[in-house]
């Protein structure tokens, strides 16, 4: 949108920029009609008024943070079902959070562009995704009792600086790191057919309409990266390193561990140390890490932050 109605200093030949809103142009026809064919609704289809089974598990035990720690050793079965649920409802929260200021930056995208183009169209389409997945993952929260869906006041600050910076190639960047880390979460919910089935029932349709949107970013984050200069790739691949890390502390918010009665420093640094959640966030990290170092946005240099942030191995 805004990147082809700049003039460039160096124009590309006028061919393969006329291919290039082709093809984006192409994708956003594939995507606006998988969306016409499989999108969801899921205050009609789900069953809000089931009740939740207090002793099932909303994710595997193993992908639950204290999982294996002393702390965990102090919980009985049904206490550990319940941190399972709560860190769960607590994903979705991050998730509010997340899809807030994707959608914030989605709308600046669509207002910089022209609305005739499927392009921009799909922008709008996943925009409406995203307010249902909010809106779903807010009636998650209600119904496990989980008491919030209010971020940290550091990750508020994080999408309030988002807001003011509107780096569109940073909105997506992020918007595939965590969408992928989320749908490889999801997706083991969606296989284990022991969990709650009210957390896989989001995590289900979560999944189906994520994929679009991972299908939307991937091709967009490649255009833009192809034309930034040098001094702007090298700031860009800490920045969204930064962003990686504070959005997968989100993940866990304090408030999980203190409504199981741990002190929340303590049992932080009990998930930190502990080798099964480092082993859950680098395979959930794969795929969009896969992803940017095909582009070079992941490079030798810049891995340390990515271990540092326990998202890669
Ligand atoms: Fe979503
Ligand atoms: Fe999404």
């Amino acid at each position: 949108m805004s990147d082809t109605a700049a003039p460039s200093q160096h124009p590309l030949p006028p061919l393969p920029a006329r291919q290039r809103n082709a093809d984006r142009e192409l994708n956003a026809a594939r995507l606006l009609r998988a969306s016409a064919k499989h999108s969801h609704d899921p205050l009609t289809e789900i069953d809000w008024s089931a009740p939740v089974d207090p002793d099932h598990y909303a994710l595997p035990a193993h992908r639950v943070a204290l999982y294996g720690t002393p702390l965990w050793e102090r919980l009985d079965e049904r206490g550990r079902a319940r941190l399972s649920t709560h860190q769960f409802a607590s994903t979705t929260a991050a998730g509010i959070w997340f899809e807030l200021v994707l959608m914030e930056g989605l709308i600046r995208h669509v207002y910089a562009g022209d609305l005739t183009t499927g392009h921009a169209q799909y922008a709008l389409t996943e925009v409406a995704d995203e307010c249902r997945h909010s809106t779903m993952f807010a009636r998650y929260i209600t119904a496990t009792g989980y008491p919030s869906a209010r971020p940290t006041r550091r990750a508020d600050r994080l999408g309030k600086l988002h807001f003011l910076l509107n780096d569109t190639t940073m909105t997506f960047a992020g918007a595939i790191f965590v969408e992928e880390f989320t749908d490889a979460m999801q997706r083991e919910m969606v296989r284990d057919e022991s969990l709650q089935p009210l957390a896989r029932s989001v995590a289900r349709i979560h999944v189906v309409e994520e994929a679009r949107h991972i299908g939307y970013a991937k091709p967009e984050l490649e255009r833009r990266w192809a034309a930034m200069s040098p001094a702007r790739r090298a700031v860009f691949r800490r920045a969204l390193a930064l962003l990686a890390r504070q959005a997968v502390d989100e993940v866990v918010h304090p408030r999980v561990y203190a409504l199981s009665g741990f002190d929340p420093a303590e049992a932080r640094r009990a998930a930190e140390a502990n080798p099964h959640w480092r082993r859950a966030r680098i395979d959930w990290a794969r795929k969009a890490l896969e992803f940017f170092a095909e582009l070079g946005i992941l490079t030798p240099a810049t891995a340390r932050a990515w271990r540092r942030a326990s998202l890669l191995p």
